[in-house]
This record gives structure tokens, sequence and C-alpha cells, in this order.
């Protein structure tokens, strides 16, 4: 018996439980109610008187030994529980935390801002409620121009019995705004949010985004229009790009153009995006009427200027090929996940 306790002695000074479900199946082994301690008493009970004396001491102390052994591992493990720390390895490598993604109509917006800004363009902005004057009269849209029609325009208010605050349906009202409110020269483009009463489809949406330029200064001409322009769609769309002019009408500007470039997709040759002709529009564009000039309190016998308009979602649709508008604001994770940048 003496050897046998000796033996186990050993065994448990150098037991070291690698995780609580060994610590538990060392209390059963030797402390359980069918354990080896519990044997070893019932063991005890047929041993001579003179044995007893010797072998009691012995076995109480050897059951002292397993009992204060595991409570100072169950300890052990409890403090690691509480305590984490101690169990981490600091040289395993880090998890990741997913960045987000801009959305690809504010890259291209911010492409578009970056282009104009370091040929000396500010930026402004204005509101997305308008009232007549700013969004259509201002820009002298005649009183029956149909885009006034509420086909076209979310009209919020009357005034006097007639329409007159709407939702914007053009940066343009920015315009108007800028040169009220300033002394020419005037160098800025305006981004911003636009809104049409249309129906909703793959092709067209009841809001989208447009930047707007303008510039007005002394002998400002046609020709300072076509050379910044063409800069910018160098510049966007890479060197070599062409571009077209297509007379074309707006009420505020004269003349007024519709610009095209040699497709982005196909470099001119033809296919789907540019309907087999090579060519895709993206911006109309014009020289400020002299009518609107007055109206916003600028000589026009002194001052000219040119504005254009483009659409943020045409030009990202050319840039990623996109082909239906109602992706840009679905938030769908796993198309906006594609355009994944840095954030800074
Ligand atoms: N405002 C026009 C539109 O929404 C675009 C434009 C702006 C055209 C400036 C000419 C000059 O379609």
């Amino acid at each position: 018996m003496q050897e046998q306790i000796d033996q186990y002695t050993t065994e448990i000074n150098a037991f070291s439980p690698a995780n609580a479900d060994e610590l538990e199946s060392f209390r059963i082994k030797f402390l359980g109610t069918k354990g080896i301690i519990k044997d070893l008493f019932d063991q005890f009970k047929s041993v001579g008187p003179e044995e007893k004396r010797v072998f009691g001491k012995v076995l109480n102390q050897f059951k002292q030994l397993a009992e204060a052994r595991y409570q100072e591992l169950q300890e052990k493990f409890k403090s690691e529980v509480e305590n984490p720390a101690s169990n981490i390895d600091l040289t395993l490598p880090g998890d990741g935390f997913n960045l987000g993604s801009r959305h690809p109509l504010s890259l291209v917006r911010n492409e578009i801002v970056d282009i104009f800004k370091r040929l000396g363009f500010v930026v402004a902005e204005g509101p997305e409620i308008e009232d007549d004057w700013h969004n259509f009269s201002a820009l002298n849209f005649p009183e029956e121009h149909p885009a006034r029609d509420m086909q076209d325009t979310f009209f919020i208010k009357k005034n006097n019995g007639r329409d007159d605050v709407a939702l914007r349906t053009h940066t343009s009202s920015v315009q108007v705004r800028m040169m009220e409110n300033g002394k020419p020269p005037f160098r800025a483009i305006m981004p911003g949010r636009v809104y049409r009463n249309e129906a909703i489809s793959a092709r067209a949406h009841c809001f989208f985004h447009q930047v707007e330029g303008l510039y007005i200064d002394e002998n400002v001409s046609f020709a300072d229009l076509k050379q910044t322009l063409y800069h910018f769609v160098q510049e966007l769309y890479g060197e070599g790009t062409k571009v077209r002019f297509r007379p074309s009408y707006f009420p505020f500007t004269e003349p007024s153009a519709e610009m095209d470039v040699s497709c982005t997709i196909c470099g001119g040759s033809g296919c789907n995006m540019c309907k087999y002709t090579g060519w895709v529009e993206i911006l109309g564009c014009g020289m400020v009427d002299p009518n609107v000039l007055e109206n916003c309190n600028i000589d026009s016998k002194k001052y000219t200027g040119f504005a254009f308009g483009m659409g943020i979602e045409r030009i990202t649709n050319l840039k990623y090929v996109i082909r239906d508008l109602r992706l840009f604001s679905e938030n769908d994770v796993r198309f906006l996940k594609q355009f994944q940048t840095e954030i800074i």
C-alpha cells in the first residue's frame, strides 16, 4: 500500500493539466466517489490494527495532498479564464477589419472636381429645394417651357396660385445664386443632386447627380470653352480621346452645344455602349445667354462666359461599364465593394 501511495504521490505532484477537462479527469480519478482515494480507504478497512495506526496517517496525508493539488490547479485555471491576457499569443497576426469604400459616384465626382480644381475652378454648392426664379426664370426659361411642366419637376409649393418651390431639376440654379451674390470673374464648378419626375428604370431615375461649370470674365470665348472641356476629357478618359461638339439648345446658353467623346469602351470602332456610332454624349454646354447675365445684375456688354453641365451617373457608366442606373442607389454591397478604395 505504501508503495502504491508513493507512486500516486509522484503522479499527483507531476500532474500538469493542459485544460479544464484534464483537471476534471484528475478529480474523478483521485477524488471521485469511485476514485483511488475512496478505494484506498476501503482497503484500509481490512488491514490489521497495528498497520491502521501507521497507514491512517499516511492515507490522510495523501488525501490532503490530492485535495490541495486539485484546489491549486483549479485556481490557476480560474485566473486564466478571468485574466485571458496570460493565454494570448501576441505573436499571432491580428484580425483585419473591413475598410469601407467610396461610392463610385463619389469617386468620379472627386475625380471631376480635382481636374477642374487644377484649372483654378472653385467648388460651389446650393440648396436642393429651389424657387422658380433660380431654377427657371433667371435662367431664361420661357413662361411656357415644357421643363416647368409637372412631368419633369417635383413642385412642392405654390405661391399666388403658381407653382413656385420645387426640387431643383439641374445644378444651373447654383450658377444664378453665385452670380447674384458675387462679382465677376467667376470660375466655379457646382456638384450636386438633382431631381426629375421620371419613372424609375435602368435608364432613368427620379434623382441623379450633376456637375455644372461656370466661367465668367472679360473676353471669354467659345474657344476657351472648347479648350477647357477638351483638356478635361483628356484628363478624365486619357490622352487621345476625341471630342466633337454638336449644336443644341438650352434656354440659358447661346450658342449651345452638346459634347460627345469617342466611345470610351471601344475607342470609336463601334460597340453596344455607343450604339455602334463610335461616339457618346457626355455633357451640355454653351456661352451664357446675355439675358441670364443681366438677370443676375452682370453687365453683359462687359462680361461673357461659358457654362457646362454633365451627369455624374453617365460619366461613371462609361468609366465602369455600368448599364443600370438603379445600382447606384440600391446600396447592394456586392456592387459597392467592387470599388474598394482606401478611405483617406
Ligand atoms: N443644365 C443642363 C441640364 O441639366 C446642362 C447644361 C448646363 C447645359 C450648363 C448647358 C450649360 O441638362
